[in-house]
C-alpha cells in the first residue's frame, strides 16, 4: 500500500517532466522516492515553518535530478565524497609530478657565491659552481628542468651587449650543468633588462622610445649563444613584436633546429616583479622618452583580447611552449590560452607569487604548505601542463608523501 502510494507520487512527479526526458523513464517503474512522501510532509509538519515556506519548501526537496530521475537531499549528499581522506583521495586531481615542474633560479658571476634572496626567502644567486649542489638538490627531487637568469659584472650598455657573452655567467652555467646531468632540461631565459643600463628589455632610441626591431637582433645573437652552451629550450621573456620569428630564424639558420623555443607569450606588466627585480637588478629606470615601467611593451591585464593574440601570434612565429605569466592573477588566461592551441602550455607562477604567501604566513595568517598546494591546484585546474615555480626547490617539502 505505501510502496504504491509512493510509485503513485513519482508519477505525478514523472508528468511534471518535459515529455524528452519523461521518455528515459518511459516502462521503468523507478523508485523515485525512496523515502515517501508522507514522510517529508511529517517531517515538515512537526516543523513550526509557516505554511508557504514548506509549500516552498516541500518544492525544493523533491526536486528529482533531471539528469538520472535520481532525487537530490536528503538522498543526495555531496558530502559523502568528501568524508574520509581515503574517498577524497580517490576522486581529487594530483599534483603534476616533479617531472611537470621547472625550478627557475638565479646565476651571477664568480665562483662559491651562494646567498639568499631577501625577498624571495629559500631562493637564491648561485655562481656557476654553487648552482651544481643547488641544482643537484633539485633533481634529486624529481624536478624535470630549471629556467636560468643570468647576470653580468661587466658594464652594461643600452643594447644589454653582454647577454650574449658566450663566457657570460648562464652561458657557463648551461655547460656544467649539461655536462652534471645530461637528463635535466634546461631552460635559459633570454632577456636583455638585466644587461642594459637601463633596466628595460629591450635598447632605447635617443629619443627615449623602446626599439623593438633592433632588440630582436639582440634576442636572437642571445638565444644562439644559449643554445650554442647547450641550453635545450630558450625563453625570451621581452614581450618584443617579433621576438618568436627572429629567434626561430636564427636557430634554423644556424643548425639549431632542435633547440626548443618557449614563448614568455602572454606576459602582462605585472606588479608581481618586484622580487625578481630585486633579485637581478633589472627594475626598469625612467629616461626621458620612457618612464620606469614596462606598460608599452608588456601585456595590459585590463586587455585580455590583446594579451590572448600575443600567445596565438607567437604560435603562428614558430613557438614550442606557450606561457601565460604571472599565474595566479591570471587563472582566466592560462584558459583561455589552453583553449586556443594544441601547444603545450606553462603556467609562471612569478616570484611575488611566491613572496606574498610567504609573507602572509610569517605573519601568522596562514599556512605556508597549504597555502602552496592550494595555490598550486588553482594553476593545474586552470590547464597548464608546465609550472614554472620557485617553490619547485621545495616540492618534497609541500608535495611530498608526509605532508
Ligand atoms: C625579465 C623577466 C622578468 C621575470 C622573468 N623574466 C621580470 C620583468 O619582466 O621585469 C619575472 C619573474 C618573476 O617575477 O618571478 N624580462
Ligand atoms: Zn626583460
Amino acid at each position: 500500500m505505501r510502496f504504491a502510494e509512493t510509485s503513485l507520487q513519482s508519477r505525478r512527479f514523472l508528468n511534471a517532466i518535459p515529455a524528452t526526458l519523461r521518455r528515459n523513464f518511459a516502462g521503468i517503474d523507478l523508485p523515485l522516492r525512496r523515502h515517501p512522501f508522507d514522510t517529508w510532509q511529517n517531517v515538515l509538519k512537526k516543523c513550526t515553518f509557516s505554511p508557504a515556506f514548506r509549500r516552498i519548501a516541500k518544492v525544493f526537496t523533491r526536486i528529482p535530478c533531471y539528469n538520472c530521475g535520481m532525487n537530490t537531499y536528503p538522498d543526495l549528499r555531496l558530502s559523502r565524497l568528501r568524508k574520509t581522506e581515503g574517498i577524497r583521495a580517490m576522486f581529487d586531481l594530483e599534483v603534476p609530478s616533479p617531472a611537470k615542474w621547472c625550478w627557475p633560479t638565479f646565476v651571477v658571476p664568480g665562483a662559491n657565491i651562494r646567498e639568499e634572496i631577501s625577498s624571495m626567502p629559500g631562493q637564491f644567486r648561485y655562481s656557476p659552481d654553487t648552482l651544481l649542489k643547488g641544482v643537484e638538490a633539485v633533481v634529486n627531487q624529481g624536478i624535470g628542468s630549471v629556467l636560468l637568469f643570468g647576470q653580468t659584472d661587466h658594464p652594461k650598455d643600452n643594447g644589454g651587449s653582454q647577454a650574449w657573452n658566450d663566457a657570460g655567467a648562464v652561458q657557463q652555467a648551461v655547460r656544467l650543468l649539461k655536462r652534471e646531468f645530461p637528463q635535466l632540461t634546461i631552460m635559459t631565459d633570454v632577456c636583455l633588462c638585466a644587461y642594459t643600463d637601463h633596466g628595460h628589455c629591450a635598447p632605447l632610441r635617443p629619443d627615449g622610445s623602446l626599439d623593438h626591431d633592433a632588440a630582436c637582433l639582440c634576442l636572437a645573437k642571445t638565444a644562439l649563444s644559449h643554445a650554442a652552451a647547450g641550453a635545450d629550450v630558450v625563453a625570451p621573456s621581452a614581450m618584443m613584436d617579433g621576438q618568436i620569428a627572429a629567434i626561430r630564424s636564427a636557430l634554423t639558420e644556424n643548425a639549431f633546429q632542435n633547440t626548443l623555443l618557449m614563448a614568455y607569450s602572454t606576459k602582462f606588466a605585472s606588479a608581481c616583479y618586484g622580487p625578481f627585480r630585486d633579485a637581478e637588478g633589472s627594475a626598469p629606470r625612467a629616461r626621458p622618452g620612457m618612464p620606469s615601467d614596462r606598460k608599452s611593451y608588456q601585456a595590459s591585464y585590463a586587455n585580455p583580447r590583446n594579451a590572448l593574440m600575443e600567445s596565438i601570434l607567437d604560435e603562428a612565429e614558430g613557438a614550442d611552449i606557450l606561457m601565460v605569466k604571472p599565474a595566479l592573477f591570471y587563472l582566466d588566461m592560462i584558459r583561455a590560452v589552453r583553449e586556443k592551441t594544441l601547444l603545450p602550455v606553462a603556467a609562471y607562477n612569478v616570484s611575488g607569487e611566491y613572496a606574498m604567501l610567504i609573507a602572509m604566513a610569517e605573519r601568522g595568517w596562514g599556512d605556508l604548505g597549504d597555502l602552496v598546494r592550494e595555490s598550486t591546484m588553482s594553476i593545474v585546474r586552470a590547464g597548464s601542463d608546465l609550472i614554472i615555480s620557485y617553490w619547485a626547490s621545495q616540492y618534497q617539502r609541500f608535495f611530498g608523501k608526509n605532508c
